[in-house]
């Protein structure tokens, strides 16, 4: 049973991930209308990938029998300076996240929950991959610069993402 403290937080955090899909989503809308298509499709993947872990945090408050309670969900911007712009916005979210998973661990542990610490784990691994994936992709894009051609080169090789759903049920 979750305390309603932890309870009230695991909500924040579903919320949260709905925010990053929609976020994300915003993005690819960007670059859609940018005539960029892979950086769309990678920000299309990475909604997809939001909206899956939104979906651990409903699912766990359930399997603690606890009561799923959704907020409003903000609206995202519309518009980035350049592509540049749109992936420090991604690196500067995903550090934010990273600061918010580490907040509901630390709540955990003082509240003495340790099924939510130990579901939150899988967060903590998660945290390091998208944000080494965002730098990773930040880094391309200043690599092309503000030239044509390199940025069409990186849109071509982001095209490429697929977005792979968990083979098992999220826990
Ligand atoms: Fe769900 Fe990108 O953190």
């Amino acid at each position: 049973m979750l305390s309603s403290k932890m309870q009230e937080a695991l909500n924040g955090q579903l919320n949260a991930e709905l925010y990053s899909s929609y976020l994300y989503l915003a993005m690819a809308a960007y670059f859609e209308a940018a005539d960029f298509p892979g950086f769309a499709n990678w920000m299309r993947v990475q909604a997809q990938e939001e909206l899956l872990h939104g979906m651990k945090f409903y699912d766990f408050i359930g399997e603690r029998d606890g009561r799923v309670t959704l907020a409003a969900i903000e609206a995202p911007p519309a518009e980035w300076d350049s592509p540049q712009a749109a992936f420090e916005h991604v690196v500067e979210h995903e550090r934010k996240v990273t600061g918010l998973i580490n907040d509901l661990v630390e709540l955990a542990g003082k509240e003495k929950d340790y099924a939510t610490h130990n579901f939150l784990q899988w967060f903590v691994g998660e945290q390091v991959e998208e944000e080494s994936s965002a730098r990773a992709v930040l880094q391309q894009v200043k690599l092309a610069g503000d030239t044509g051609g390199g940025l069409f080169l990186v849109d071509k090789e982001l095209a490429a993402r697929v977005f792979t759903p968990p083979a098992a049920p999220a826990e």
